[in-house]
């Protein structure tokens, strides 16, 4: 029989009861998770100050999760029928993200599994983002290629399988939700921008202005460096030049919904074809969606037409495509089931490396 690294029955390798907690950016959650995907409790708060500034402020971030953290952990306990002493498993996002901000949820659930005599794992954000749309959707496995778009990140990863992971493309500046985020400023929109811009794009007309589609050349081939990798600041600069003319002309008012239509199918235009091209490159049978963008109803409805039943198509629920905790306890199941052990002398990092990530070596891109 191989050696069991936790010395865990299988029984409770498979099925462990899991609480985790995310605070990587502006949400505090917990979920008490069953095994990979049985979600006993789930708590998400979302902190509204950062509206007043247009984004988030990382020490007004770091305050809000450690007022909130107590409750927010009690009320996924609560929900689940479970105390502390229950769970088998600790982990928290690690990074990336806010430092200060990771630190609160890390700490937290560090102390609580020394307290409890029980592994702690340390996550990584975007590695549980390919597991969030899992917990809903049983058919949201490997082998698939992972569109994730959100405030911080853009990545075509093509999964093999759990924990092996080659990276396609990814974005050289600006992530997709950023540039959501930061033309809903430009236009006065507020924060978060993906919504407003979803909603003000409702009454628009999205062939109102040519905006740029980014890297996106019918010429290119997969061996290019840009074929898969993604670049949004550009498109952003363009929108800011085309609103300081508009109002220059007294027309500014007038152009919003426009605006916002005709920028939400620049971005939506640029994932869609690259999300296919990774598609016919990899041949995998599906796409899974994850990350706040993922909550967009556009983009969905512009990868369903695109894919046209070339693959299925499987994106989360809201509340598991924006960060929440639940994610974060699905792939510490995961990690715990591989044999992973617990790490208490774990340390939050702003640039923690994806684990099992590897940069595809056909789609160079540096
Ligand atoms: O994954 P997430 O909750 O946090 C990060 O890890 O960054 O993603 C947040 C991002 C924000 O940039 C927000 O504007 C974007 O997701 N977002 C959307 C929509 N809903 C949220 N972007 C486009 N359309 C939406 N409907
Ligand atoms: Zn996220």
């Amino acid at each position: 029989m191989p050696p069991r690294r936790t010395g865990a029955a299988p029984d409770l390798m498979e099925r462990p009861l899991v609480l985790a907690v995310e605070s990587s950016c502006d949400e505090t959650s917990a979920a008490v998770l069953r095994g990979p995907r049985e979600l006993l409790g789930h708590v998400i708060l979302s902190q509204d100050a950062h509206s007043l500034y247009g984004g988030v402020v990382p020490e007004i971030a770091a305050r809000a999760h450690i007022a909130a953290i107590d409750d927010v952990v009690a009320g996924a306990l609560r929900e689940a029928g479970a105390d502390l002493a229950a769970i088998d498993v600790f982990a928290a996002t690690a990074g990336p993200g806010l430092i200060g901000a990771l630190l609160v949820g890390l700490t937290w659930m560090k102390a609580a599994a020394w307290a409890r005599e029980r592994p702690f794992l340390p996550i990584h954000h975007m590695e549980a983002h390919l597991f969030a749309t899992a917990i809903a959707d049983p058919h949201a496995v490997p082998p698939f290629v992972a569109l994730l778009v959100s405030g911080g990140h853009t990545m075509l990863i093509h999964v093999r399988e759990w924990g092996t992971y080659e990276l396609l493309g990814e974005t050289r500046d600006d992530a997709a939700g950023e540039a959501f985020d930061k033309v809903a400023k430009i236009l006065g929109l507020g924060y978060p921008g993906g919504p407003r811009i979803e909603n003000a794009a409702r009454e628009g007309d999205d062939t109102a202005f040519d905006f740029p589609r980014p890297m996106l050349a019918t010429n290119q081939r997969p061996e290019d460096a840009d074929y898969f990798d993604f670049s949004f600041s550009g498109l952003k600069t363009s929108v800011l030049t085309r609103v300081r003319s508009l109002e220059r002309e007294g027309k500014l008012g007038s152009s919003i919904h426009d605006l916002a239509a005709s920028f939400q199918r620049a971005v939506i235009d640029v994932l869609v074809a690259k999300t296919l091209r990774a598609l016919d490159w990899t041949r995998a049978p599906r796409i899974v969606l994850g990350g706040g963008v993922a909550a967009s109803r556009s983009l969905r409805t512009a990868l369903d037409d695109g894919l046209n039943g070339r693959a299925t198509l499987h994106v989360p629920p809201p509340r598991l495509a924006t960060d929440n905790a639940a994610m974060i306890a699905s792939a510490a199941a995961f990690h715990f089931a591989r044999g992973a052990t617990g790490a208490l002398d774990a340390t939050a990092r702003a640039d923690l490396p994806f684990p099992g990530l590897e940069r595809s070596r056909t789609a160079r891109s540096r």
